[in-house]
């Protein structure tokens, strides 16, 4: 009997070195491994509670949660954060509302908007130039966008980046609610703030309204595994619950549940173990990483920065970071969360230990021993077009009929498949947005880097609604 993906997962788990998620890293923390989760693997029947009419064990597992990140109310999320992005713009916004959005948010986004049938107004994240990488959303980018569109419902951000860059989310937050709307904060990335003060404040502390976090992505709990806190009166407990039920699956995993209780549980025993055989390693070997000749540790002053995140930039070397993380999984065993062309993505959790973080130190000194510098053409932040602008509805666009068609002949067309540029993973022109001649000739410059975009001989092509009489 052939099994290919069983056999391919036993035998990765069993060779691989993680640097990735899940955050439990094949069960290597709290005896995870040993736990049998098939015995936990449940349903609502008498005596389970049901998640979305929890006054039972659901419900005091879900306060337990709340508390331990100081949320007013916390739900489980068997889907994912994408179901918590869901189901949050879908509470807020009706068809035709606004929503400010951070042009850096994740995709989960975009479907909600095309659910909702809500607006998007872009916004811009700031571009660091030394490391090339999206910066934090600024409360003055916000407070422009709310006055020149007062009527937007509320205002969506990621934070911290993929990369762990963190925004003053208290700052943004206070902007916002002066003018009266809902913040909504894709923590995703967050869920282990809670674990030490080495790791930036959460959001839930800093006034956010919404705050999502994935708990499968960097705390040892299962894939799909996150919670959505509601933390101000300002959002109805209710319509979140009857969006969540809309999208997420009617027979959530109580797996997941249960391990999510079990993992707070762990983490308030054993603090100081975590402490101890965690975050002073990992403060270790930032440490010595920062001696790297070559290969250069991104580092950002401690309130901007989620340390639990090791981005290497490949940008001032002769190989890329495709190539690097390459070399840490054929010659090293050890697998990187992502690889882009001028940095890799590690990410460390609680699983990890002095054992782990130095078997990736000792790699990437002896990669850095055996390349060379090079002066490579970085990107300038000229990608950034204008600072607010408009989309339209992206339901419309996603049930539009759509055409490729040669870039030359798109200016003033509506762009229906997102023109991304990585690094550092953004959006040029977003779907439902409209094509300018600016564009076109970025589009041109960069036209190696991009996403979104065919190239056929010489032309360039790319995704728009197709033209009738009328349009
Ligand atoms: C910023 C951000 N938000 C949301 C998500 C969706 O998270 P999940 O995989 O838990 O659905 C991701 C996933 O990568 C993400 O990076």
């Amino acid at each position: 009997m052939i099994s290919p993906l069983y056999n391919k997962l036993i035998d990765f788990s069993a060779t691989k070195l993680s640097f990735h998620m899940p955050g439990h890293k094949f069960g290597t923390i709290a005896d995870i491994h040993k736990i049998n989760l098939s015995l936990l693997d449940n349903t609502e029947v008498v005596g389970m509670d049901n998640l979305y009419e929890a006054d039972g064990i659901i419900k005091q597992a879900m306060e337990l949660m709340a508390d331990f990140y100081g949320a007013q109310n916390t739900i489980f999320l068997t889907n994912g954060a994408t179901a918590g992005v869901l189901a949050s713009i879908i509470a807020l916004c009706k068809d035709n509302e606004k929503i400010i959005v951070a042009r850096n948010c994740h995709h989960s986004v975009e479907s909600a908007l095309i659910l909702s049938g809500a607006i998007p107004i872009y916004i811009n994240p700031q571009y660091l130039q030394e490391s090339h990488l999206l910066g934090e959303i600024t409360p003055q980018d916000i407070r422009t966008a709310l006055e020149t569109y007062p009527d937007a419902k509320g205002v969506i951000i990621v934070s911290p980046t993929y990369e762990g860059i963190v925004s003053d989310v208290q700052a943004v937050a206070d902007v916002v609610h002066e003018y009266e709307k809902i913040l909504i904060v894709d923590e995703a990335h967050g869920a282990h703030f809670v674990i030490g003060e080495d790791f930036p404040l959460s959001s839930i502390h800093q006034e956010a309204d919404i705050v999502i976090n994935s708990m499968h992505k960097t705390l040892p709990a299962l894939t799909q595994s996150a919670l959505l806190h509601i933390c101000s009166e300002r959002v109805p407990y209710s319509d979140i619950l009857s969006a969540l039920r809309m999208i997420q699956t009617s027979s959530p995993s109580y797996m997941m549940m249960g391990l999510m209780d079990y993992i707070r549980c762990y983490i308030l025993d054993n603090k100081d173990e975590i402490r101890r055989h965690y975050i002073d390693s990992l403060i270790e070997v930032r440490n010595n990483l920062k001696a790297l000749k070559y290969l250069k540790l991104i580092e950002l002053p401690n309130k901007q920065y989620d340390i639990s995140k090791i981005v290497i930039s490949t940008a001032y070397t002769n190989i890329d970071g495709y190539k690097l993380a390459e070399i840490l999984n054929d010659a090293y065993n050890i697998t990187v969360e992502a690889a882009l062309s001028t940095y890799i993505i590690l990410i460390t959790t609680m699983a990890d230990n002095k054992i782990t973080l130095q078997r990736v130190e000792k790699a990437l000194r002896a990669i850095d021993n055996s390349i060379n510098h090079c002066n490579n053409k970085l990107i300038e932040d000229s990608f950034f077009m204008q600072d607010i602008a408009e989309g339209i509805s992206l339901r419309k666009v996603y049930y539009a009929d759509k055409e490729w068609m040669i870039i030359d002949q798109c200016e003033g067309k509506i762009i229906t498949k997102a023109i991304m540029l990585y690094p550092p993973g953004v959006p040029m022109v977003c779907i439902g947005e409209v094509l300018m001649r600016e564009h076109i000739k970025l589009v041109y410059a960069f036209k190696e880097k991009l996403q979104g975009i065919r190239l056929i001989d010489k032309n360039i092509l790319v995704q728009v609604v197709k033209s009738t009489k009328s349009n």
